[in-house]
């Protein structure tokens, strides 16, 4: 080890030149070095004689276009196109009927007076555990936290007047970094936290994003109370769930169609 690194600094210290060279080239692409290349590239056609084979130059021709056919066969497989799957959850009312809120896991709807200050509820929509088919990736969009907070520490922005019922607010659990559950309450401070790579939510200003990589806060799902005192989701969430990706402004145009 000794001799290699006496050898490294003897090569940088005096065999290796400490002054810039710079090599004159002349100007590449004159009308010559063109002329020059349409030989070359003639000359090789002529030499592979494809001109004179119809039979291999048809065949390879042929071979070049159906090249791209094994692509879609491995596209295809991909499975079908989301569409605008991502853009709904299963809080949109069905039938004009609004969806309640229930407990995570076992579907008990809530009602507002179950929810006191200082408490949070992981939460599923009304039916959900019914599904045959698909529980699991309804639940990924749609599983919300529920929680209450005192309405003065609440700060709401216009069109937001009516997303909450007496501090009580429902935001998506769905990371908007990369996706994780966000499963951390901090009653005293009212900030949500994402265990994944620690972003933070302050719940007090609408989920709006105070640490870490999230970009977007997380979207908050407009809640109400029924006749029976249940808590109701009045609509789907008004923006996509989830990271935040490319076709995002698609998918805002797609909840809005
Ligand atoms: S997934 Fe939440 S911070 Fe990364």
């Amino acid at each position: 080890m000794l001799g290699i690194g006496t050898g490294i600094v003897h090569w940088a210290k005096a065999l290796m030149p400490d002054h810039e060279v710079s090599e004159e080239r002349h100007a590449i692409r004159t009308e010559d070095d063109r002329q020059a290349a349409v030989r070359i590239v003639e000359d090789i056609v002529e030499e592979t004689g494809i001109k004179r084979r119809p039979l291999i130059r048809n065949t390879l021709l042929g071979a070049v276009a159906l090249a791209p056919l094994p692509a879609l066969a491995v596209f295809g497989d991909l499975g079908p196109r989301p569409d605008n799957t991502l853009a709904h959850t299963m809080w949109a009312p069905q039938d004009g009927k609004l969806k309640r809120l229930t407990r995570d896991p076992d579907g008990t709807p809530i009602k507002a007076s179950d929810v006191t200050i200082g408490s949070a509820f992981h939460v599923i929509p009304e039916g959900l555990n019914e599904l045959q088919e698909g529980k699991l990736n309804a639940k990924a969009k749609a599983v919300v936290l529920l929680m209450r907070l005192n309405p003065d520490d609440l700060t709401i922005s216009k069109g937001r007047e009516t997303w909450s019922y007496n501090g009580i607010v429902a935001y998506s659990k769905i990371c908007t970094h990369v996706g994780c559950p966000v499963a951390l309450y901090e009653q005293q401070t009212h900030h949500l936290l994402c265990p994944c790579h620690q972003s933070t939510f302050d719940l007090t200003k609408e989920c709006k994003v105070i640490f870490g990589p999230a970009s977007r806060p997380l979207p908050q799902l407009p809640i109400a109370v029924d006749a029976e005192g249940y808590l109701v989701a009045t609509s789907d969430f008004k923006e996509p769930v989830g990271p935040s990706y490319w076709e995002r402004d698609e998918h805002e145009r797609l909840i809005n169609s």
